[in-house]
């Protein structure tokens, strides 16, 4: 039997799966296993439910979709762990698929307390012959499924940790310039570190989303009711002045969609970034998306880039009034005549959002905060334990 350890954290509205990008991701190794005729058990967690059964995020309708994808039955465990699941395991013959319920429903697999991991790796272990880790999105984390689950049986990595692993490494070495990146969401703490990282590599650095409020503010300007991170502000002057010192280019929005509130159907204006400091929205708006001068000066950097990472939407994109910058940076980046990096759940959810052809893109990366630590170099315990890094 092989315990193949995906990344199915896909979201969900009201129990329907939204982008199922996560789960056509590992469909590669599937079929390369299914193929040979293993007894395939795949085991993925979904949201953080804290070790509780909550029906909320169960893996069933990741079960229904996988289903559907490989146009195959796909068996639905709605167990983890105990003899429920071993037995249902069990039952499958040879090129069969069953999914285990949501990892994360017991306890043990986040534990902090090492024997409790290793508890319950150590119960699979005896009903495993081969682990396939395969949850690129997840190796950054220790858990028990993710490390010491292989360290207790004979593991490889997967199709798609080995084209994930590959595509990052290319973004921090032997890089073709110019080099952007470009970074977006709501906070700029989670991207502290790989801007750090990246600084030295990079020629120019895009900056919008909510997070360039921080960066706004710390250059002194009126943000209004936008999102701040008040305490990163001294991080963000330090990055600042590095990038003026190795000549890096930060480029920021010169101009902001602000609207009157967080709504779908707010009222908003285009503001000049200088006339965040004493404008209308000065006292009451909110900026929901980087304005179209904005777009136009981040899509010529983009495009005339040989190599470009991309983490972040530019704006509320789930809101179509609050979508174009985002729409921009993408269009931008099918562009690039060189390798163009989708990274981040968010922006890889905004692309399939927003309509655009997966194949546009050199790579679209299933890994968020996973993604960011390989860039930032750190050991990843899940690709450690493979002997993919060290
Ligand atoms: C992700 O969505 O980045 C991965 O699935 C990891 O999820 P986590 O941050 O809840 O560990």
């Amino acid at each position: 039997m092989v315990f193949l350890r995906v990344d199915a954290n896909v979201p969900l509205e009201d129990g329907v799966i939204t982008d199922d990008g996560r789960i056509r991701a590992f469909l590669p190794t599937l079929d390369v296993l299914r193929n040979a005729g293993a007894r395939v058990v795949v085991a993925s967690h979904l949201g953080r439910p804290e070790g509780v059964a909550d029906p909320k995020y169960s893996l069933a309708p990741v079960a229904t979709r996988l289903a559907d994808l490989i146009q195959g039955p796909v068996r639905f465990i709605d167990h983890v762990s105990g003899p429920a699941a071993f037995e249902g395991v069990r039952e499958g013959a040879p090129g069969s698929v069953a999914v285990i319920q949501n990892l994360r429903f017991d306890p043990r697999e986040t534990s902090k307390v090492d024997s409790d991991r290793a508890a319950l790796a150590a119960e699979w272990a005896d009903h495993v012959d081969f682990v396939v880790s395969d949850g690129f999105g997840v190796v950054h984390r220790k858990q028990a499924s993710v490390v010491e689950l292989p360290s207790l049986r004979p593991s490889v990595a997967g199709l798609l940790i080995e084209r994930e692993v590959d595509v990052v490494t290319r973004l921090t070495k032997a890089v073709e310039h110019p080099y952007t990146v470009v970074l977006g969401g709501s906070k700029v703490s989670d991207k502290l570190g790989v801007i750090e990282a990246l600084l030295p590599a990079a020629d120019n650095i895009l900056i919008g989303g909510g997070m360039v409020f921080t960066v706004l503010a710390a250059q002194g300007h009126a943000i209004a009711s936008s999102l701040v991170e008040r305490d990163s502000i001294p991080t963000v002057r330090d990055f600042l002045s590095k990038a003026a010192e190795l000549g890096v280019e930060i480029v920021l929005p010169d101009d902001i969609v602000v609207a009157e509130s967080f709504a779908a159907d707010s009222p908003h204006v285009v503001l000049s970034s200088d006339a965040l400091e004493s404008g209308p929205a000065g006292a009451a708006g909110i900026g929901l998306d980087i304005g179209p001068s904005s777009q136009k000066v981040f899509a010529e950097v983009i495009r005339r880039s040989k190599t470009v990472f991309w983490n972040g939407p530019m704006g509320v994109f789930e809101f179509a009034a609050f979508s174009a910058g985002t729409r921009a940076v993408a269009e931008a980046l099918t562009a690039v005549q060189g390798l163009s990096v989708v990274g981040g759940g968010d922006s890889a959810a905004a692309v399939r959002a927003l309509g655009f052809n997966e194949d546009s893109f050199g790579h679209i990366s299933t890994g968020g905060g996973a993604s960011l630590e390989f860039l930032e170099g750190t050991v990843l315990p899940g690709l450690e334990i493979l002997g993919w890094q060290s």
